[in-house]
């Protein structure tokens, strides 16, 4: 089996980085070819690629040639039409992006996101969500502490004393739990909110404190993921991230429901009686954000609160963002190739069927079939 690697164009990040070439090698692969320039961008050049044992050749010779094609982000409706009866696998978003799950489909090539991949202990080590989840919620911090006028830790200095910067993280999933570890690593004081009661054990056992909001709702089916509040527990909980981010410096916004508009947690009241100079870093923004006032894609001003909406982060590093996406590939890879090399899609095994969001014209991951029969 022939394995291609593509270039994205629009991210700086690559699917497989050189070190996983040889694992890639290791599955029997029987040739591995790479779009010529697709690390570069993520600081690793073509020449590492070769030196590992790959091919480097153009795109078009790749998209030809390979049997199974790893990529990052979705590929346009044309190259796609071009891959009948290939494996292609990368993270598509196929909750919110229902036109690739159809072009895909339409196109006769099987696809595999791993971006919904069941939330299983088996399935974590194949988990992109979490690798870039983990990346975001560390950059989101870095991210703040450059924004904000004052230091993060305290310090008692012949110039004084220096308080440590508050810092509240809403959302304490993969990305806000790195968030609140990156903040206490620089020395702030962190205080931390969900609408999951296990996700307050994992917040104090970092050492922050657990804003707690009664009457959340939560459902065991979810699979792990919050779900939908009613609006009572809603307006409680906006009030009470409004007490505690008047007190903050930087607040930063990780809450989001799969497949559904981000929750508002911080209103536009909020931000106008925050103190002037604090931060706000909204990585929810691409689907809506946590904040009122988050405009996708931009750093804006309001009230002198420094507003940054921005669901990419995992792409402003992507040298490790790579390595991590690559490593969840191979993993998920094992299970799908035999040790003979050969393309295995084993239909009894749930990460097989749970990432399936396009084969011989069906879907096999209930939650896009869900959402594309409510789309259709
Ligand atoms: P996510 O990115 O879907 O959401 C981020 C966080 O926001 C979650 O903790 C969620 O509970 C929270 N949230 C949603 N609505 C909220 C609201 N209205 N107010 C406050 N917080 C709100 O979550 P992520 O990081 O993907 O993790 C979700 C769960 O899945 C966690 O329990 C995590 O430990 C688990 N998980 C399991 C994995 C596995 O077993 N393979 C892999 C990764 C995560």
């Amino acid at each position: 089996m022939v394995i291609g690697i593509l270039g994205e164009k629009a991210d700086n990040r690559v699917a497989i980085t050189p070190e996983h070439i040889q694992q890639l090698s290791g599955l029997k692969a029987e040739k591995i070819l790479v779009e010529s320039g697709a690390g570069n961008n993520a600081g690793y050049p073509d020449s590492l690629y070769q030196e590992k044992g790959a091919v480097v050749t153009d795109r078009a010779s790749v998209l030809r040639d390979a049997d199974m094609l790893l990529c990052i982000q979705p590929i346009g409706r044309q190259e796609l039409d071009s891959l009948k009866g290939k494996v292609l696998v990368g993270g598509f978003n196929p909750l919110v992006n229902t036109d690739f799950v159809k072009d895909a489909l339409g196109a006769g090539v099987s696809a595999f996101s791993l971006d919904v991949i069941p939330r299983t202990t088996r399935a974590q080590a194949m988990d992109i969500l979490s690798s870039m989840a983990t990346v975001s919620g560390y950059k989101a911090v870095l991210v703040a502490a450059s924004h904000l006028p004052r230091f993060f830790p305290m310090f008692m200095t012949a110039a004084g004393t220096i308080t440590p910067a508050k810092v509240l993280v809403l959302g304490a999933g993969v990305a806000g739990l790195q968030a609140i570890a990156t903040a206490k690593r620089l020395g702030a004081v962190v205080e931390a909110s969900d609408v999951r009661q296990a996700a307050r054990e994992e917040v104090l056992s970092l050492g922050a404190k657990f804003v707690d909001v009664e009457g959340a709702t939560e459902d065991k089916s979810a699979g792990g993921y919050a779900v939908e509040q009613t609006e009572e527990f809603k307006q409680r909980q906006q009030q009470a991230v409004q007490e505690h981010a008047m007190k903050s410096d930087v607040v930063i916004c990780t809450a989001q429901i799969p497949g559904r508009k981000a929750p508002i947690l911080l209103l536009k009241d909020t931000v106008a009686h925050m103190k002037p100079g604090s931060v706000i870093i909204d990585l929810a923004a691409s689907t809506g954000g946590n904040c009122e006032v988050t405009e996708d894609g931009k750093t804006i001003q309001v009230n002198g609160v420094t507003v940054v909406g921005d669901s990419g982060l995992a792409a402003t590093m992507p040298y490790d963002a790579s390595k991590m996406f690559g490593k969840n590939i191979i993993n998920f890879l094992k299970i799908m190739i035999d040790k003979d090399g050969a393309i295995q899609l084993n239909w009894e095994d749930d990460l097989i069927t749970g990432t399936c969001i396009a084969h011989a014209g069906e879907i096999r991951n209930e939650r896009v079939k869900n959402i594309m029969q409510v789309s259709a």
